[in-house]
């Protein structure tokens, strides 16, 4: 995608107020009221036309030639690959490319090995648990199960996952300085770390992207940094929050959660539920690649658009009831990993981990509740909706 220097400009000024928004925990007040009007409608604030319903979503996903991922760009108007998070930020036929290597690592019958490991770890979480009344299940269980997998997976120490929390925190940070400063920390880690695999391979990601080639080119260090960033953050930051999400919406609705006790299968069915009534990604932006009109809105080369995934979620011409939190419903179409080229390369992982982790949680401690005293908050974030904090009794 090359801009002209004027919508340049426009885009660089739009990702600024895009990404320095913070979703609210009571957002979906929001998309109700967007998903009454007509069209995409025009956020001031955020400096993006927002487009809520399902059907303008999934068109926006699938044309990739009008709406562009590649929304970092480098002051010379080059994509920025690091920033981009390698995948997530590129467009065909580069992207393609790419995805097919980084797919062969989360083939089902990969994921499906990764079980026994993701039972242990999440056992030693819970007996580190047992002893207390209260704990909170995002510092207790909900961060550390899918950072030690994706860290095993990457073949980085587990030694280093503090200092990723504080990395990844900033990376979702709406603060500008912020967000790069941990971009290039993330990109002068791994440097380090892909230049100790060359000189001793092993037999984790790292090592496979070194010597991984794609029509006979070797990826550049560039590229195996972008994947490695993005594989970390996307593989733990959004499963940690869909695991608190899940147990708010059982805390809500205790008919739901009072027939999950009676039936343990539903699980799998209530992390889908989970997953479209309180998405934790809730839009990726796309960039406009010509001048367009789209449901009646010209929008022009440059512009930002955020596809609301979350708010799609909650179309009623999608899905009957949608403010309903209903297990049962069937089919359930959501869009909480995405749709088309870019949907979610682990979402099979991650489906894995949070049941594992709530199966596992449920059992140990089935009259666990959440504790009240404490006010739920976000952590200012311009796209994932994730709790801070979900404290919980650990027994009645
Ligand atoms: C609850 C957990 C997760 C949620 C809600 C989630 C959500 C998403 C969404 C919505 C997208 C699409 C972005 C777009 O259209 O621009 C996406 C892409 C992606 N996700 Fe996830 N994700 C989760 C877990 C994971 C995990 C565990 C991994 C890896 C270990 C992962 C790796 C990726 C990658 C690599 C992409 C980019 C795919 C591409 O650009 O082709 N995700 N995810």
């Amino acid at each position: 995608m090359v801009l002209t220097p004027d919508a340049r400009t426009r885009l660089l000024a739009a990702r600024k107020l895009q990404t320095a928004t913070p979703l609210t925990l009571d957002v979906f007040t929001e998309y109700r009221h967007l998903l009454d009007a007509p069209g995409l409608s025009y956020d001031e604030r955020r400096g993006s036309w927002l487009a809520a319903r399902y059907a303008d979503v999934n068109r926006i996903l699938l044309d990739t030639k009008t709406f562009s991922s590649q929304r970092t760009l480098n002051p010379d108007g080059s994509v920025d690959e690091v920033a981009s998070a390698s995948i997530l930020g590129l467009d065909p036929p580069r992207h393609r490319h790419l995805r097919q290597l980084l797919a062969q690592a989360f083939t089902q019958r990969r994921v499906a090995e990764l079980e026994p490991r993701i039972q242990a770890i999440t056992n030693r979480l819970l007996d580190a648990m047992d002893s207390h009344s209260t704990v909170d299940v995002v510092d207790a269980l909900a961060f550390p199960l899918p950072v030690t997998v994706i860290a095993e997976l990457l073949g980085v120490p587990i030694a280093d996952i503090g200092q990723f929390r504080e990395w990844a925190n900033d990376l979702l940070n709406t603060d500008f300085e912020l967000r790069a400063k941990a971009f290039e920390r993330f990109a002068i880690y791994f440097d380090g770390m892909v230049e100790q695999r060359r000189r001793s391979p092993t037999e984790d990601l790292i090592s496979a992207f070194i010597s991984a080639e794609i029509d006979g080119e070797r990826l550049s260090q560039r590229d195996i940094t972008g994947a490695c960033t993005l594989l970390l953050i996307a593989g733990h930051e959004t499963t940690a929050s869909l695991i608190p999400i899940v147990l708010w919406c059982l805390d809500e609705h205790p008919e739901a959660r009072a027939e999950l006790t009676h039936h343990p299968e539903l699980l799998p069915a209530a992390i889908e539920e989970a997953l479209r009534y309180r998405a934790v990604v809730h839009y990726l932006p796309r960039v406009v690649t010509c001048d367009v009109e789209f449901e009646d809105c010209r929008l022009r080369e440059g512009d930002l658009v955020l596809p609301l995934f979350a708010a799609a979620n909650h179309d009623r011409h999608h899905f009957p009831d949608p403010d309903r939190f209903d297990m049962r419903r069937s089919p359930n179409r959501h869009l909480g990993f995405g749709y088309g080229i870019h949907l979610c390369l682990g979402a099979t992982l991650a489906r894995l981990e949070t049941s594992i982790a709530l199966r596992l949680l449920l059992a140990r401690f089935p009259t666990l509740a959440r504790d009240r005293s404490q006010k739920l908050e976000l952590r200012p974030a311009a796209f994932v909706y994730s709790l801070k904090h979900y404290p919980i009794r650990l027994r009645n």
